[in-house]
């Protein structure tokens, strides 16, 4: 891919456009996607912070006049009722009609806030989504999900509101730090696992320049030099493609949309169990965790070839992520797989087990003992 020239892959989700921009300058795209200009702003706290020139030039060039622009942290507590309620609040100040733009700028948790706000608000307003970290970038920001937590659940309350522009820039990725490089690659392993048999072939003949930049280091700090070292680029554009396809043939996960949960079963319940300690695991380390667990319980069933787990498993230490962790106990372990939201009461929790890269078996069972033999 040339560096100037903006990738873009179009999708139809619920019979909507929805077109993903990969490129430099791809916020710069913005007013294609603002039928009714001004929109207005909702940006994470660290990226207003860290890159106000190239914020102030997308917004320029989408419109000349006074922006509305809220500030709000990221991370998972922003999910909330209440920070729902703060932006409702602010963009009735804002007089946001029914033909409105909601901008949102950050990562996958400030974008589910913000895709909620924007399909509930007069019923639904147009949502553009600008993402700045990687897991947004192949994941998040793509296929429509929106959700915020309450009742103690993740994600247990969402709608399916497609972003009609989703405007990648790498650029923002400059300044990502060490942890959210990590959390990205799970999504983008998951991806290609699901997907992309030469991504993932490409993905792990990288693992040493991979691990050179991401296996040590302080989780919190940026990696200096990451985005020149490897094809982000190139690969990002790869795995979005996976993920746009995914969505374009099943938007309301009915079928193959349920690969892109590869890992997740066991991710929600380690990730939920984690927050219980003073330790809490990032979404992507989770996912990490479960996607080593059941390539080692295909593997070990004989229903996907041991040398691919192996494969998995050295890419994923290779990014620094997590491949075991503690086991919850039973009865603890019994409730949070109850609580899968993806669990239907005919079927009960069906997981994602892989037969070998690019097919996967959306229709597993995996017992306890099995979970508790290879998590630990
Ligand atoms: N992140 C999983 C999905 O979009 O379906």
């Amino acid at each position: 891919m040339k560096a100037d020239k903006p990738k873009t892959i179009a999708m139809t989700l619920d019979g909507r456009s929805s077109v993903f921009v990969l490129g430099p300058l791809a916020g710069l795209e913005l007013a294609r996607f603002v039928p009714h200009p001004p929109p207005v702003y909702i940006i994470d706290e660290q990226v207003a912070r860290k890159h106000p020139d190239w914020l102030e030039q997308i917004q320029e060039g989408c419109d000349h006049f006074e922006h509305c622009t809220l500030v709000l942290p990221g991370g998972e507590k922003i999910k909330s009722l209440a920070q729902l309620e703060t932006i409702y609040r602010w963009l009735a100040d804002c007089n946001v009609s029914r033909d409105g733009t909601i901008v949102g700028i950050g990562g996958g948790t400030i974008l589910d806030l913000v895709g909620m706000a924007a399909a509930t608000w007069k019923r639904g307003v147009n949502f553009v989504a600008l993402p700045t970290t990687l897991l947004a970038m192949v994941d998040a920001a793509l296929g429509g999900k929106t959700a915020i937590n309450t009742a103690g659940l993740k994600n247990p309350v969402g709608v399916f509101h497609p972003a009609s522009g989703i405007l990648a820039d790498c650029g923002f990725l400059s300044t990502l730090s060490l942890g959210a490089w990590r959390d990205g690659m799970a999504e983008m392993i998951k991806t290609a696992l699901i997907g992309d048999p030469r991504l993932f072939a490409h993905l792990h003949h990288s693992r040493e320049q991979l691990a050179a930049l991401l296996s040590s280091g302080d989780a919190a700090q940026p990696v200096p030099g990451i985005l020149g070292s490897l094809p982000w680029s190139e690969w990002i554009g790869q795995a979005a493609y996976v993920k746009a396809d995914v969505v374009n043939r099943d938007f309301r996960e009915q079928g193959p949309r349920r690969a892109l949960n590869l890992g997740h079963t066991l991710g929600h319940v380690v990730e939920a169990w984690s927050h219980e300690t003073d330790a809490p695991l990032t979404h992507g380390a989770a996912v990490s965790i479960g996607m080593a667990v059941v390539f080692r319980i295909a593997a070990e069933r004989g229903t996907c070839p041991l040398p691919t787990a192996v494969q998995v498993i050295e890419l994923l230490e290779a990014c620094g992520l997590p491949i075991s962790y503690a086991c919850p106990p039973p009865e603890k372990l019994d409730k949070l797989l109850a609580s899968d939201k993806k669990a239907s009461a005919q079927a009960g929790v069906r997981w994602v087990l892989p037969r070998k890269v690019g097919l996967m078996d959306l229709e597993g069972r995996v017992s306890a003992a099995e979970i508790r033999k290879w998590l630990d």
